[in-house]
This record gives C-alpha cells, structure tokens and sequence, in this order.
C-alpha cells in the first residue's frame, strides 16, 4: 500500500511528502492551474527520491510522445500521465516499446484498465469520484481492477485518484488497492486526526498536573 499526494502546492509538498513518508507526488493541469503552480517549480519541489507524475496536454500520438519525453527531462523519478483515449493508449504503446514506463489516467473502467495495461502501461489511475458522478460504483471499479490485475499477475500497479471523501479512501485501503493519490484537504484529516490529538493533549495534561512539566525530565 502507497500514499501519495495529488497536488501541486509547493507548501504542501513541503510539509507532507518527507514527513509522512508519502511515495510520490501526482498532478493534472487542472490541478496546476487551481494552484497556480509551474511545471518546472513542481518538478524542482518534490524531494530527490520522491516520484512525480506529471501529465502531458496534448491528445495526439506524436505530441503525447514529445510531451512525455520533455516532461522526463525535467528530474530524475518523473512518471508521465497520459489519458486513456484511443490515441493516449497508442502512445503509451509505443512509449512502451521504446521501454518508457507510463501512467494510463482517467480510468473509468476495468476494460479500460485492461486495454492501458495491455498497451504497456506501468499504472493505472481509475477515477474514483469522477466514476461514482456517472451514477457507478467508483470504489467497485477500482477494486475490481486491482482484482483482475492481482489474479491475472498484470505488471501494472494502481494508484486510485480523483476522491471526494475519506470513506472511498478507506474502502480502497481495507479492499487492498496497491496506492491511493490523495489531495491535501483529505490528506490533511488523515494525519490530522482530531481524537488523536486530543488523547495527546489529555496525556499532557496529566503529566503536567503531577509533574509541573509539559515533556519527559529523565
Ligand atoms: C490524479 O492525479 C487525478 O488526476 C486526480 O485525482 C483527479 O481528481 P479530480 O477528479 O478531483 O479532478
């Protein structure tokens, strides 16, 4: 199981990838543009080790291709993100038989996840929320795939995105989803767990009555 963190705010890379051990960084251009990020701040913001997925613009084969090339220039540990349309997954073919891993994103289908990993794709990123607006079952579809892929021994790891709330979160996690890409907002109430930090402050609270003193004097 991996965490990582979908977003593009150079703070919060900061203070959440090191700290909680977070594998890697996803982005969109929505998600550039919301932050009012750049590409080449981004990629020199996520710590050396850390992988970031970056995701290219274009929507035909050729460009997709230069695009990934260009956006791997940018560091070291660089994943491309390339939607699954019909010229997405060409590309991320031939991407694959130049030997170049890639992510095959907005997936709102196990055939759809299928056909990415059939075309070489190293990830997938089924679309959690953006599935469940369809009126579909977004956790179903995910799990289903990390199913299909686990008994078929697919070479293809899915990183499940695009969350609303901490329960598709959890329903992943308990189901046994190789990763989850997670936002800030929601991010931050799993480390933040207020129960938490309140049996914490109890604790202090408590040794400082006895001892008049906020921290261990040994
Ligand atoms: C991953 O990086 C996806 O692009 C992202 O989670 C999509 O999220 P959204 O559906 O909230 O735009």
């Amino acid at each position: 199981m991996e965490f990582y963190l979908d977003s593009a705010d150079y703070e919060k890379i900061e203070n959440y990838v090191e700290a909680y051990n977070v594998k890697g960084v996803t982005s969109n251009p929505t998600i550039i543009v919301k932050d009012g990020a750049e590409i080449k701040k981004l990629a020199a913001s996520v710590p050396e080790g850390k992988v970031l997925f970056l995701q290219v613009i274009s929507d035909e084969t050729d460009k997709i291709i230069e695009e990934t090339k260009k956006l791997m220039s940018l560091r070291e540990k660089v994943v491309v993100k390339i939607p699954a349309t019909p010229n997405g997954l060409r590309a991320i073919k031939l991407l694959k038989d130049e030997g170049i891993d890639t992510l095959a994103t907005a997936i709102y289908s196990v055939q759809q996840a299928l056909m990415a990993a059939n075309c070489g794709a190293a990830y997938v990123a089924p679309y959690v929320n953006r599935i469940c607006d369809l009126e579909m079952d977004g956790v179903k579809v995910a799990l289903e795939i990390q199913k299909v892929f686990k008994e078929q021994k697919i070479d293809c790891k899915v990183i499940a995105a695009s969350f609303k709330n901490l329960s598709q979160v959890k329903e992943l996690l308990v189901g046994g989803i190789d990763a989850v890409t997670v936002g800030p907002d929601l991010f931050e109430k799993i480390v933040n767990n207020k129960n938490a930090v309140s049996a914490s402050e109890d604790f202090i609270s408590a040794w400082e009555k006895y001892t008049g003193k906020d921290h261990l004097d040994l």
